[in-house]
């Protein structure tokens, strides 16, 4: 029944994973026996084959805490100065708890007139000079500047003083233990850098430590050497990024990805060398690729991982702007094939809306999934939520959309130089996720159970099963697509007579 792969992708067609399905082989292990364990790069290894996109409503300390706790990586987008994007890095590898808060400071003789001054977090910090990085003083609780009549008084007058903090370097276990036998509703989290003092870097409220502790557990969080979480970071490929690089090395970058939408170029192969020569330690990404030949080319000047997918994210216009892309299902399998040969894992990145869709993306080579629509909107998202015809949203861009551009980010589509800025993604919104901490560890459970359907205990085994011709699959006609999905019914409402 079906064809191999090898027979499917040769056809002359483009594939996404939607038009591609695989036929179930046999299961002889139960789904907790599937072990979803991958490399991102040559040297960088994951629990969980997730990595968050490089884009300014993804990836910032937030979500990057977040994806490491989860074992899996988030690279910190690079539409910001060097300095703030090294700060995010440096933030999130500096927490042990995978969310934080923006911490709002005021000095003892300010006052708080308007409850937006808290913006989203339940209290505001008081130090000596009104800024972060000074003595802590005292806090003052959302909750108790409600109560209080007179708000012109000044903070000094009613806030908590000598409030008790806790290390940055407690685990979760630690800090939920200590809220608990305390009684207390939230404790400051410090971090000690010796000489120069102490500096808040976090908060946790009881609320986090409640919501947390009902998420369901995934494997082991991604660490490096020293202990702290992985984090990734994207740079450009011009002479200023060196400089950006020397910055994020300075951080504690884990893994570094050259944010290309056409990564064969020169200025992509020089970037490569020069990195590969002053920083040899340093795993490199790069991409974004979607032939065997451009493959070669970035596999033959040094890179230890490869992103592939031109025109498949959400937000890209690519195809229909340039005429150049291809067919996400295409694009990896191709790629893949030929970088494991050289050991070099790919990274599936863009085009994933669902379960069905990693699985696909990692049985047809790849060894991690790069996702942007799939985690914007979630809390851990940068950005605020706004209500929008009765939805919870938050804002979701193409990093090639005028407006991110306008920002800076126009390298990625070599737009740098040119008079005419030309738009290859677009700007929307997403609704309302909940936590990556809950919707990533259900994610990956299908993932199993899809694994297990193909009779795949590991990717190393779903991909041995694809090369061998074991494994089959099949296009779907337009219609198996809408058989496939739910079809058919009307809205039930339940009502009694
Ligand atoms: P998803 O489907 O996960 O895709 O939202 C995220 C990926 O899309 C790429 N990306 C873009 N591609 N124009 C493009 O053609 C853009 O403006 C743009 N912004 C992001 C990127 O590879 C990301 O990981």
């Amino acid at each position: 029944d079906g064809f191999p792969a090898s027979r499917l992708f040769s056809q002359g067609y483009s594939y996404t994973y939607d038009d591609v399905i695989f036929l179930p082989h046999y299961i002889d292990f139960p789904t907790d026996a599937v072990s979803l364990s991958t490399k991102l790069s040559r040297r960088v290894s994951l629990a969980t084959p997730c990595v968050s996109s490089p884009m300014d409503t993804v990836t910032e300390s937030s979500m990057a805490a977040a994806m490491a706790s989860l074992g899996a990586i988030g690279i910190v987008h690079s539409n910001t100065p060097a300095s703030n994007q090294a700060a995010l890095v440096r933030l999130a590898k500096s927490h042990k708890i995978p969310f934080n808060y923006e911490l709002i400071f005021k000095s003892p003789s300010d006052s708080i007139l308007s409850v937006e001054e808290f913006s989203s977090s339940p209290c505001i910090f008081v130090t000596e000079s009104g800024r972060e990085k000074s003595k802590l003083l005292g806090t003052v609780k959302k909750s108790d500047w409600e109560k209080l009549a007179d708000k012109e008084v000044r903070i000094s007058e009613y806030m908590t003083k000598s409030p008790v903090s806790l290390p940055s370097s407690y685990s979760f276990e630690d800090v939920a233990g200590y809220l608990a036998k305390e009684k207390l509703d939230f404790v400051p989290l410090m971090r000690d850098n010796g000489e120069e003092g102490e500096d808040i870097v976090n908060l946790v409220t009881s609320d986090d430590v409640e919501r947390i502790q009902g998420f369901p557990k995934l494997g082991l969080p991604s660490l490096g050497s020293d202990g702290n979480f992985l984090v990734g970071a994207a740079i450009g490929t011009r002479e200023l990024d060196k400089e950006r690089l020397e910055h994020l090395v300075k951080a504690g970058v884990n893994v570094v990805v050259l944010d290309s939408s056409q990564g064969n170029s020169s200025y992509q192969i020089e970037m490569i060398k020069y990195a590969k020569k002053t920083y040899p330690e340093l795993d490199l990404i790069g991409g974004n690729v979607v032939t065997t030949y451009q493959a070669q080319n970035l596999i033959q000047a040094g890179v230890d991982g490869l992103r592939v997918g031109m025109g498949s994210g959400s937000i890209c216009t690519t195809q229909e702007v340039c005429a150049v892309g291809r067919g996400q299902a295409t694009a990896v399998y191709k790629v893949a094939s030929i970088a494991t040969q050289s050991g070099v894992p790919v990274i599936a990145d863009g085009g994933i809306s669902n379960s069905g869709h990693i699985v696909k993306a990692l049985t047809l080579g790849a060894s991690t999934v790069m996702m942007g629509s799939f985690l914007a909107g979630s809390s851990e998202a940068p950005g605020t939520y706004v209500y929008q015809g009765g939805r919870r949203v938050k804002k979701y861009r193409g990093m090639g959309s005028l407006e991110a551009m306008m920002k800076g980010s126009d390298a990625r589509y070599l737009g740098d130089k040119a008079k005419l800025k030309i738009a290859q993604g677009v700007v929307g919104a997403v609704a309302d996720k909940g936590s990556v901490l809950k919707f990533i560890p259900y994610t990956m459970q299908a993932v199993k159970q899809g694994f297990q359907d193909l009779g795949a205990s590991s990717l190393q085994s779903a991909h041995d099963l694809l090369r061998s011709g074991v494994l089959r699959l099949e296009v779907r006609t337009g219609a198996a697509q809408v058989e496939g999905g739910v079809h058919g019914l009307v809205s039930y409402e339940k009502k009694s007579f």
